[in-house]
């Protein structure tokens, strides 16, 4: 993949797909700004990869303060000069029916991974739209594509989040900033078996940091709007039919 003097800022770093996506842009010389609210994992993890060769500065950013997200932004392009790739990654996932979120929990899950979503990239827009160039990553989920019963809070972000990506794609294409997200499902620190995909296993955060890369690179230029599930094929039609692939074909 192809990565031209490229800074990438990437949101929730700490963890499991945060911590992927970064070695993976790390590893074609992308210079790192990995922002989280766990400062101290995140310094850990800074070093580990500067002495791995790759130039990685730890944020402390909690991305449902506002005023946080406006000053961490101008001093990273202060520092940097420019950020070419947003990911937006923080998120959670908490559980909880439509009958047990209570308007407080609601506001809660949609300010973390919604509306964080639309501030962050509003914060560092100008410097992109400045530069001419852009590649925004974020992260929805399989739960946002078909909805998750029992995390309806959840489900309703990240249905944001995709909407959001495809309206924004059409909004800054003259810019030429391309806004995708990607949907990982049954992601885990480790591949394990799992019947509800067609896989019949979990996926890593690698295999989704290496979606998130691919879409981060140069080579997505021609790329904008897509929702891309990392799921092992979980949503397609529904598992469980006595289904076998003919040898004889
Ligand atoms: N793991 C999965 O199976 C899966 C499936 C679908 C979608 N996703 C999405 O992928 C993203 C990353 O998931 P993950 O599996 O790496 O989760 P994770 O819990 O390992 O990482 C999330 C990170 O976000 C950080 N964070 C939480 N609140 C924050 C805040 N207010 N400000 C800044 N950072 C904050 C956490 O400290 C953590 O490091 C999330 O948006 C999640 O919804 C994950």
């Amino acid at each position: 993949m192809k990565f031209e003097n490229r800074t990438a800022f990437i949101t929730g770093a700490a963890g499991r797909i945060g911590r992927a996506t970064a070695r993976e842009l790390g590893r074609y010389g992308v210079k790192l700004f990995l922002a989280d609210i766990q400062l101290a994992a995140l310094e850990e993890f800074c070093n580990t990869l500067q002495q791995e060769g790759v130039e990685a500065h730890p944020i402390l950013l909690d991305v449902t303060d506002p005023e946080k997200i406006r000053e961490t932004c101008n001093s990273v392009l202060a520092k940097a000069g420019k950020v070419d790739i947003l990911v937006n990654n923080a998120g959670k996932w908490p559980q909880g029916s439509i009958l047990d979120t209570s308007d407080e929990k609601w506001q809660e899950v949609l300010e973390l991974n919604l509306t964080s979503v639309f501030r962050v990239t509003k914060a560092f827009l100008p410097s992109m739209r400045e530069h001419s160039y852009g590649r925004i990553v974020n992260l929805g989920s399989i739960a946002g594509e078909v909805g998750l019963p029992g995390y309806c809070a959840y489900a309703a972000s990240k249905g944001g989040v995709i909407l959001l990506t495809k309206t924004m794609a059409m909004e800054l294409a003259s810019c030429n900033i391309t806004v995708n997200s990607v949907s990982p499902g049954m992601i885990q620190d480790v591949s394990r078996p799992h019947n509800g995909t067609w896989l019949g296993r979990s996926g890593t955060g690698d295999e989704v940091a290496r979606a998130i890369a691919f879409l981060a690179s140069d080579d997505a230029g021609y790329i904008t709007g897509a929702d891309l599930p990392v799921d092992g094929g979980r949503i397609l039609g529904p598992k469980g039919l006595d289904w076998k692939l003919s040898s004889a074909n």
